[in-house]
Formats: structure tokens, C-alpha cells, sequence
């Protein structure tokens, strides 16, 4: 059978093969309840246009409501035969109004309608991931505010660095998340526009009201070029590309957790509700939960790569390779989410261990900067000669396998012999990172004060 919603000049139905590849309904139904709201949208404008009697708008808006109602109660079945979520619903339509349901397609096409269905659905998935990424800079404000005194090991290379504290390390993924929430509130203000109307390509002949939809929408204004509007996927690629870098913070900050939670480092400890155990070494507690985050990563960076590749060699204006947009839209979105979610339940699980990271802090001679910063404070050196006067008594200290502040003062004096007893008060770990009073700098003072600010944003209504 030829198909029923454009068969008309088709003698047969397509081979089976070719329904297989060309059907969306199996994904793009996820589009229903955003296509049924430009249906109605796009039926309440045609009647006030006077393009649609009252009557006829009336039937098609009671017949989508109950399409709607069936939908939701899982009550519609979809048929592949009519190819995707946009057919299904007018095939639908038909059946409860009869022929007068025709008429809902007047001056649209699948074009416009499809480019608006997805913008309605990013922009919701958009809300969504904002609301969770603000709860996620909650759960780690608020762990940084518990912890803004707490000295861990900072690091550069993977090597001890310098101290820092554990609540100065959470505030870095705090900001990161702001940066991310950015992108992806730009990407929406840009996505705003309002697709429906442009028809196929060209725009239409019929006194169409694209404000009106647009509006009813929640659109800021209708597209400005009837081309641009059924060919731009922009707004996916951009919602991916936000999605993608927030997911490789959500990746690095998990792949820290992996590191944490190892015994050999111990700094964190997660509960048995984020960990799992070992079918055969009965002493495991594996972070799945953090290895999934930074494994799904992949998926995100995948779906944009994806698309990138489906849009690079597209003329103007629809191209069917651009139902491709959707399953990795879709999953890279839904996998972000699940990502964010499981994160800030860690972030909420987690028990630091301030002795172990305290102790940490101070190996691999962390405060050597400490010390090479007194030279020059004190003793006046130019700091590349207290670089180079720091690096003696570390290898002093290393040969004899002792801390800098275990070396005796005569020993110090032996390199540099203006050093006096003094120079002990800066090489605690704690006094190193009191002293990091620098704007943005690791001081629990600073890293107090950061993180009540965060939560006072965090916590006021509305704002992020
Ligand atoms: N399922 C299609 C998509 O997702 C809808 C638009 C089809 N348009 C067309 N001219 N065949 O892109």
C-alpha cells in the first residue's frame, strides 16, 4: 500500500528495506509531546488568521488533545509504515476527526514542523541539565564549605606540587560547572527562534502569523531566513558541544574520585551505596559509578563528532541525512543527565579523610616553594637564587630520606648560611596554605568565603 499521507502519485509501498532505514518513529517518538504542541500552536494560528474555520480548529485542538492523553498513557500504537512521530500523530488525528484533519498541514511541512520539535525538545533538555548542574554546584559547595580548612596535596604532573585544601579543589569544579551552565544558557538564548511557518523551504503563500507561534511557543521571535530555519541544526550542535566539555569535567572529576578512592591514595572514601563489590576478591570496592561517568563520556563526544559529520556536506536546504540529528542527540543529552546525577550523589556520598590527605600534603617536599619564597621575603634573594638554594637543601633532606622541616637549622645553615630559625613556621603544610592569600588562592580563609558566596547564589531562588 502506498503511503497514506503523501501516496498520491505512488503506485506501491516502499520495499521493506527501505521502511527499515528511513522509519524514525522508533526514536523520533520521543518528539511526541513537543510535536503536539506546535500542532496546536500552529492550529490555533491558522484559525486566527482565518485560514482555518473555528470549527475545524476546534476539532483538530480536541483530536490532539486526546492524541496527547493517549500517548502519555502508552495507549497509541506507532506504526513504522507512516515513517515518524509527525505522520503518526496526523494519521492519528484522521482517524478520531475525520478528512477535516488534512487541514492542520496547511502552509507547514515536516520540514519546519520536525526543526521545531527539536528545538522544543533541546531547549526543555537544556532546562533540565541546567537545574541538575546548579544542584551539582551545590553538593560541592557545600562539601567545600565543610572542608575549606582540610590540606590535601596538590597537584601539577600528577606530582605533589604544593598544598592546598581539599574545599579549594572542589570550588575549581564549581567554577567549571558555572562556565558550563554558560554555554549551555547561550546556547539557548541563540536556539530561541522559532522555525514554524518556513514550510518546506521557501516560506508560504498562505497570511500566516509567524510571531503568534512563535510566541505561543515561547519563542522569542520567528527565523528570519525560511532556508536557514529547516536546514540550521546549530542549536544541536551547540547543546552537544556544551554538553561535551561539561562532560569532560564530569569525566576528569571522576577520574579523580577512581584515584582517590584507590587504597593506595585513600584521601576519599565512598559509602556502599556508590560502590560496588568484586564477584571474586572479596576486599574490592570498585567506584563504578565514577568509572561509568568517565566511560560515557565517550558517548557525548561521539554524538557531536557525529552530527558534525552528518551537517559538513549538506547543501541547502533538508537533507534526510539530517534525521540523523536525533538518536545521538537524544542519548548524549540523557547520558549527560545520568551523569550529572550520579556525580552529585557521589559529591553527597563522599567522606574525605583529612588525616590521610594531610599527611600526603606534606610528602614529596611540598613546601619547597614555601621555603624559596621566605629566601627571597626575608633574606632578600632573588628568587632565582632561592630556587636554587631550596633545591640543595631538598636534596639535602632526600639523601638523608627526612621532610624539610626534619633537616636541623646547622644543616640549612651549611647552604645558606643567613637562614635562622624563623624559616621553620613556613614549612608546615598548614602555615603553606594559610599563606596563599592571593586573590583566588588556596588560604581556608579565601576558600571559606568562596564557598559561602556560592551557596548564598546557589540557594537564592532562581539564580545560578
Ligand atoms: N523524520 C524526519 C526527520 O526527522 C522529518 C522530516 C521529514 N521531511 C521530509 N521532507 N521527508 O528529519
Amino acid at each position: 500500500m502506498s503511503n497514506r499521507m503523501w501516496g498520491g502519485r505512488f503506485a506501491s509501498g516502499p520495499a521493506e528495506i527501505m521502511q527499515e532505514i528511513n522509519a524514525s518513529i522508533d526514536f523520533d517518538k520521543r518528539l511526541a509531546s513537543q510535536d503536539i504542541r506546535g500542532s496546536l500552536a500552529h492550529a490555533e494560528m491558522l484559525v486566527a488568521a482565518g485560514i482555518l474555520s473555528e470549527a475545524d480548529g476546534t476539532a483538530i485542538r480536541e483530536g490532539l488533545e486526546t492524541i496527547a492523553g493517549e500517548i502519555e498513557r502508552g495507549e497509541l500504537p506507532f506504526s513504522r509504515a507512516l515513517e515518524d512521530i509527525h505522520m503518526n500523530v496526523e494519521s492519528r488525528l484522521k482517524d478520531l476527526i475525520g478528512p477535516g484533519a488534512g487541514r492542520l498541514h496547511t502552509a507547514r511541512s515536516r520540514n519546519d514542523q520536525v526543526a521545531t520539535d527539536m528545538k522544543l525538545w533541546v531547549r526543555d533538555a537544556i532546562d533540565g541539565l541546567d537545574a541538575q548542574l546548579a544542584d551539582l554546584q551545590l553538593a560541592l559547595a557545600e562539601k567545600a564549605a565543610s572542608f575549606s580548612d582540610a590540606v590535601m596535596p596538590g597537584f601539577t604532573h600528577l606530582q605533589s606540587a604544593q598544598p592546598v585544601t581539599f574545599g579549594h579543589h572542589l570550588l575549581a569544579y564549581v567554577e567549571m560547572i558555572a562556565r558550563d551552565r554558560g554555554r549551555f544558557a547561550d546556547a539557548r538564548r541563540r536556539l530561541n527562534e522559532s522555525p514554524l511557518g518556513a514550510a518546506a523551504l521557501a516560506g508560504t503563500s498562505f497570511p500566516i502569523d509567524r510571531h503568534r507561534t512563535a510566541a505561543s511557543l515561547g519563542f522569542d521571535r520567528p527565523t528570519a531566513n525560511s532556508l536557514d530555519s529547516v536546514s540550521d541544526r546549530d542549536f544541536v550542535l551547540e547543546a552537544l558541544a556544551a554538553a561535551s566539555i561539561a562532560a569532560v569535567h564530569l569525566s576528569r572529576f571522576a577520574e579523580e574520585i577512581v584515584l582517590w578512592t584507590t587504597p593506595q591514595f585513600a584521601f576519599v572514601r565512598l559509602s556502599d551505596a556508590y560502590t560496588t563489590g568484586s564477584s571474586i576478591m572479596p576486599q574490592k570496592r570498585n567506584p563504578d559509578a565514577a568509572e561509568l561517568v568517565r566511560g560515557k563520556t565517550g558517548r557525548v563526544l561521539g554524538a557531536l563528532q557525529g552530527l558534525l559529520v552528518v551537517l559538513k556536506g549538506l547543501p541547502l536546504a533538508y537533507g534526510k541525512d539530517m534525521q540523523e540529528d536525533k538518536e545521538g542527540a537524544f542519548d548524549a543529552l540523557q547520558t549527560l543527565s545520568l551523569c550529572i546525577a550520579a556525580t552529585a550523589g557521589m559529591v553527597r556520598d563522599m567522606q574525605p579523610d583529612p588525616d590521610v590527605m594531610r599527611h600526603w600534603a606534606g610528602a614529596g617536599y611540598a613546601t619547597a616553594t614555601d621555603l624559596a619564597d621566605w629566601l627571597v621575603r626575608v633574606l632578600g634573594l632573588p628568587f632565582r637564587d632561592a630556587h636554587h638554594v631550596t633545591g640543595r637543601l631538598v636534596g639535602e633532606a632526600a639523601s638523608r630520606e627526612i621532610g624539610l622541616d626534619e633537616l636541623a637549622l646547622c644543616d640549612m645553615q651549611a647552604v645558606e648560611p643567613r637562614i635562622t630559625e624563623d624559616v621553620f613556621a613556613v614549612l608546615g603544610v598548614e602555615a603553606s596554605v594559610r599563606s596563599r592569600t592571593s586573590h583566588g588562592g588556596t588560604a581556608p580563609d579565601n576558600v571559606r568565603r568562596e564557598a559561602e558566596q556560592w551557596l548564598l547564589r546557589l540557594r537564592a531562588p532562581a539564580v545560578g
